[in-house]
């Protein structure tokens, strides 16, 4: 069996959806091919790899990824493995896929949410913990809970960059706990990244870019404070805000990729492209995994 997985981008709230604040996200119209072969040569695998097949009671086996999206650039590459994984062994609902894969994620983090496996099960946009959309699930870890919803509306055109170094999902998770249990000033910035999200879904729903990339714009600054950028990303944010109509980082931050809401397409991809910076010209899909027979 084949799985093809769509790669994932949060637009709004990566961080604050940890402990339980609203959070936007969407598939995008990136796929990878994912398939397992036999293998005897007895490969070390990544943690989560090992993990999942370790729970489907699978050995011998080499997992085949085959996407131009480097792992640890906040588009969903672990979640996508492992939930492809699953899917190529059994068959699932999209609720128990997406909570299988993230107790298996969870279980070799030890943290973060379950938006990345909701998001490439569901596929399209999909919100956690907000107001709008068709209820889809729940999910519960440690006393918090996550309500994913789908949020039906046309796809949004965004430039995906990424900038040449992997972020690690678990360190940038610790550092940002630092400070959310040190006090106030974190939860502060939570409860506005949370209403920069709300503001957020509304403008994707309207189709709204403009919108879109100011409110973005914000969610990156208040990102920042939690010294999650890399200088990088402010270089590819600063273009993108130039030729776009706002920029942020995506994903847990510490490198990994920046998304940019395109204005003037052509002159953004060719300012990037001069920094040398792999660049992804794409939009939001509303497809989620699937599997194949090939
Ligand atoms: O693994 P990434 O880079 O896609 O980050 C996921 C988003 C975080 O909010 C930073 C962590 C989480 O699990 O929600």
């Amino acid at each position: 069996m084949v799985v093809y997985s769509p790669h994932k981008v949060i637009l709004f709230g990566e961080h604050a959806v940890v402990y339980g604040y609203p959070a936007l996200s969407a598939t995008v119209d990136l796929f990878a091919k994912i398939y397992l072969v036999p293998s005897r040569s007895g490969l070390q695998y990544t943690p989560f790899v090992q993990k999942t097949l370790s729970y489907l009671g699978l050995s011998n086996v080499y997992v085949k990824v085959e996407t131009n999206v480097p792992s640890g650039s906040g588009l969903g590459t672990s979640s996508m493995i492992i939930t492809s994984i699953l899917l190529s062994e059994r068959d699932y609902t999209k609720e128990k896929l997406a909570n299988e894969a993230f107790n298996i994620e969870y279980e070799t983090q030890g943290l973060g949410s379950p938006i990345d496996t909701t998001t490439i099960a569901a596929g399209g946009f999909v919100l956690t913990n907000g107001k709008e959309g068709v209820p889809l699930w729940k999910i519960e870890k440690n006393g918090i809970s996550w309500n994913f919803s789908s949020v039906p509306t046309r796809n949004t055109e965004m430039v995906i960059v990424y900038s040449g170094s992997k972020g690690s999902t678990k360190e940038q998770v610790a550092k940002v706990r630092k400070f959310y249990e040190r006090g106030k000033f974190a939860k502060d910035i939570m409860n506005r990244i949370g209403s920069i999200t709300e503001d957020g879904v509304k403008a994707v729903m309207k189709g709204d870019a403009a919108n879109i990339g100011e409110l973005m714009n914000e969610n990156h600054s208040e990102l920042k404070v939690f010294g999650i950028s890399t200088d990088q990303i402010e270089r590819i944010v600063s273009v993108g805000r130039e030729y776009g109509y706002g920029a942020k980082l995506t994903g847990a931050g510490g490198g990994g990729a920046v998304v940019i809401i395109p204005r003037e397409k052509e002159k953004l991809i060719k300012k990037l492209k001069e920094m040398n910076v792999m660049v992804f010209d794409t939009s939001t899909t509303s497809a989620g995994i699937f599997k194949r027979s090939e």
